[in-house]
């Protein structure tokens, strides 16, 4: 099952294969605020997709959380990731759960390695804020609306023009002056860089405006229905714990995101965004 023969290698830059090289990802989902990410997305992804069974693209699916959840929920899902380690671990968790299997392929999401108008569905929840150039973004995008069948819809996330600064400011790295010079470059611009690589100051990636995901999904010639808050201002609250095992007062937080995740005022201040479009 491999689709990079006739699709050349992805060309991530070499300090995000690194990056994610530690496996990291495979229960990022799991812990800390990425839980709050997760259901919310999936609270998106609900209301958005098309009801099962249906063609479901995870394009840049890391190792399938998201991909091994909706074959659970009876969706044929082919997920494809830049980061080989994520596709293998794709392939595992595709491989514990027999009865609801999904396919897994190394690929480029500027390249998909699927027929025109073939998808239900393209989820990019990933290669937009790793795509550094524009036209990059735009392709992705324009390569999701060629594989949809008319009507298929795309939900493409990206990461907050804010984030570092809100993050630092939470976690205290603006103690940090390095850390200080990234916020800085990633206000002027959204080109975001951790020249040394630590590990908690992410790696190259591209901090979108609200607008300029809206531009980007319009360009690439799909119907833009939103783009959504997906944490909220709930992104940086330092107490999820307080909130989340408790289910009373998680259905509340999660009820007071929704009624601002399309408050134009607050969408900067999520730490991701989701643009929801049609072909
Ligand atoms: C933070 S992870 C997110 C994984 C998963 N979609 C999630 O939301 O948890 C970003 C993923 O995008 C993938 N990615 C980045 N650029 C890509 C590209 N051009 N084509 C395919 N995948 C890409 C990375 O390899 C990585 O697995």
């Amino acid at each position: 099952m491999s689709g990079s023969d006739a699709h050349p290698s992805p060309q991530l830059p070499a300090a995000t294969v690194t990056h994610y090289g530690t496996g990291y990802e495979r229960e990022r989902l799991a812990g800390g605020v990425s839980r709050l990410e997760f259901a919310r997305t999936q609270i998106l992804l609900r209301r958005f997709l098309p009801s099962p069974p249906a063609r479901v693209l995870d394009i840049g699916g890391g190792p399938g959380a998201y991909a091994g959840w909706l074959a659970r929920d009876g969706y044929d899902v082919h997920l494809l990731d830049a980061v080989p380690l994520h596709v293998e671990q794709a392939h595992c968790a595709a491989a514990a759960q027999p009865d609801r299997p999904f396919a897994a392929d190394h690929g480029d999401a500027r390249d998909l390695p699927f027929p025109d108008a073939s998808a239900d569905a393209v989820l990019l929840l990933g290669p937009l804020y790793h795509l550094t150039e524009r036209a990059d973004r735009v392709r992705a995008l324009a390569e999701a609306r060629r594989v949809l069948r008319p009507g298929g819809v795309v939900a493409a996330a990206a990461i907050s023009r804010f984030v570092s600064l809100l993050d630092g400011l939470e976690n205290g790295f603006l103690a940090d002056p390095e850390f200080v010079d990234i916020v800085a470059r990633d206000l002027r611009d959204g080109q975001h860089r951790n020249p040394n690589d630590r590990p908690s100051y992410f790696t190259t990636a591209f901090f979108h405006l609200p607008e300029e995901l809206e531009e980007e999904t319009r360009e690439a010639g799909l119907d833009l229905g939103g783009v959504y808050a997906v944490e909220g201002p709930a992104s940086f609250v330092g107490n999820l714990d307080d909130w989340w095992p408790d289910p009373a007062r998680r259905d509340l937080l999660l009820d007071l995101i929704a009624r601002v995740e399309r408050e134009p005022a607050l969408l900067g201040a999520s730490a991701h965004l989701l643009a929801v479009g049609r072909r």
